[in-house]
């Protein structure tokens, strides 16, 4: 009997229905402890788990550490076809060459038609005219315009270390190029500057927007990424020239500069999502569901960002087909497009398969590096929290990697997300910058899920640059992320039932 079908009449009968109840939960209390057993919640991993899971997982780690195929194909997809941002003919071309390759590992894929945004970016040259002449490093933000009339603009330059001082000073800025020397606070933070430092500038008459690059650590690189629409155009600079340009104006010095951009936005173009699956063997309709994306900046081979995102996924679904295991439900791997620009990917993926939102028992995103897999985060409730806590613990942390942390998740999931889906991000660190798991230097964010700080990782040294190039990455690290995914999502995928929401 269901408490919601009880219908009280009055006060008298409610008081005697809650005794009835009372008496009950006694009767229970002893009952169970004269049996001398504490009892299980009835949604747990070990009511819940596959008889098998700790051998599937083991029959994965194994064939993943003795391949190098996710880094051996990202590497020539990367190398041969290049940046791919959206729109352009080297995304098509590296979505084909990846659709062929995964044909011939023996996977079922499927095109996802996507209509993404065209943004060109055109020549481009800054040139500091005072106080020296010297060649200014830029990179235009994605959906940034060019200067007016298709010409070179010059104007004098007015820096600022925050938006307070852009409000402060706004007095003056009318026909000058703000210059952003903010400070890299980490990139959820600091990446305001990027997205609404034109559209701020604007509004007190400035020429042109240059934001220093949004990283903690710069070789003269140069990192864009996109922006919000304005009506000047706007670039990334480095963050020695933006400190530069501080000093000078420090010391009252002139500084005038030259800018030079072409960008602009073309009509839209057709592209498309790669959908790996398998199909579950006992609830076919069920879904686990995981991605990264294939797009990448058009300055960025986009190794990091995210081709090994993308691949990894491809990577952990070979590994479970390849040793021919069944998942109960079924299990998709999304290579999505548009990701940097737009995210129609993520759109266009929610859009066709909204009807599953009931029916997907997580989503998982990996889209903030692929170094030493460390567990996931999870937005989900903290029973399907617990459970995946011990799922973690009994089937990957000898290899480390079955934390489950915060709560955050990646852009082109957030639209199942939003709509109740358990999500998640699979969590890794760079071994490159020391062990930041026990530097307390090196930070620890997310409350009351502490984890190392994101913001810090070398993730953001090369993202959206031009150094983000395969040899920042490791085979034996590619593959443990390819098993670390492999193992969450066969095991989650074999789970009794669906995560509870
Ligand atoms: C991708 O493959 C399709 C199907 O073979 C082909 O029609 C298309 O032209 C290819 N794209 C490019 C950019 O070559
Ligand atoms: C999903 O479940 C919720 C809550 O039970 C319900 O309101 C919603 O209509 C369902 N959505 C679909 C697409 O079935
Ligand atoms: C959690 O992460 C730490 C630090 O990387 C690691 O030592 C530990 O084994 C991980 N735990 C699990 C359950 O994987």
């Amino acid at each position: 009997m269901s408490a919601g079908r009880y219908a009280f009449g009055h006060h008298s009968d409610r008081r005697t229905a809650a005794m009835i109840c009372f008496l009950m939960l006694l009767l229970q209390l002893q009952l169970s402890i004269s049996a001398g057993v504490i009892e299980m919640p009835s949604y747990s991993w070990e009511t819940q788990k596959d008889v098998n899971a700790q051998r599937d997982a083991h029959a994965i780690m194994e064939a993943a550490f003795s391949s190098r195929s996710a880094y051996e194909r990202l590497a020539y997809m990367t190398d041969t076809f290049g940046p791919r941002l959206s729109g352009s003919t080297a995304l098509e071309l590296a979505l084909n060459w990846t659709k062929e390759e995964i044909l011939s590992d023996g996977l079922s894929v499927q095109e996802e038609p996507v209509k993404v945004p065209c943004w060109v970016r055109g020549k481009e040259y800054a040139t500091l005219r005072s106080p020296r002449v010297k060649n200014v490093r830029i990179a235009g933000l994605g959906g940034s315009i060019g200067t007016p009339n298709g010409e070179p603009l010059i104007a004098k330059v007015l820096v600022v270390s925050s938006f307070d001082e852009l409000e402060a000073r706004k007095n003056e800025i009318e026909g000058h190029v703000v210059v952003y020397n903010e400070e890299y606070e980490g990139y959820s933070t600091t990446i305001s500057y990027r997205l609404t430092g034109a559209q701020r500038a604007e509004k007190y008459g400035a020429v042109a927007a240059l934001v220093r690059s949004v990283s903690p650590f710069g070789l003269k690189t140069v990192h864009t990424g996109s922006s919000n629409t304005a009506s000047i155009p706007t670039a990334a600079i480095t963050k020695e020239d933006a400190q530069m340009f501080s000093r000078m104006q420090a010391r009252g010095q002139d500084i005038e500069i030259e800018l030079y951009m072409e960008a602009h936005t073309l009509p839209d173009q057709m592209s498309r999502n790669l959908i790996i699956e398998i199909k579950g063997a006992k609830e076919p309709d069920e879904v686990i569901v995981f991605g990264g994306h294939m797009d990448s900046w058009d300055i960025a081979d986009g190794a990091m960002d995210d081709g090994a995102g993308a691949y990894v996924c491809w990577e952990a679904m070979r590994l479970i087909n390849s040793l021919g295991l069944k998942p109960r439900r079924t299990i998709r791997a999304v290579l999505f497009v548009n990701e940097e620009n737009g995210a129609m990917g993520g759109q266009q993926y929610y859009q066709n398969h909204v009807n599953e939102v009931n029916l997907t028992s997580i989503a998982i995103e990996t889209d903030e590096g692929n170094f030493s897999p460390y567990g996931i985060s999870f937005s989900g409730s903290d029973e399907a929290r617990t459970l995946l806590t011990n799922m973690g613990q009994e089937l990957l942390a000898h290899i480390g990697a079955g934390n489950v942390t915060g709560d955050d998740y990646g852009t082109d999931i957030s639209y199942m997300c939003e709509q109740g889906v358990p999500c998640g991000s699979l969590k890794t660190l760079d071994p490159r910058i020391g062990d930041y798991a026990n530097n307390p230097c090196l930070g620890f964010s997310n409350p009351p899920y502490p984890e190392p700080d994101m913001g810090k990782s070398a993730y953001f040294w090369y993202h959206h640059t031009e150094a983000d190039t395969i040899d920042k990455l490791s085979p034996e690290q590619l593959q443990h992320c390819a098993a670390a995914l492999a193992v969450w999502t066969f095991s989650i995928a074999n789970l009794h039932s669906l995560l509870p929401r």
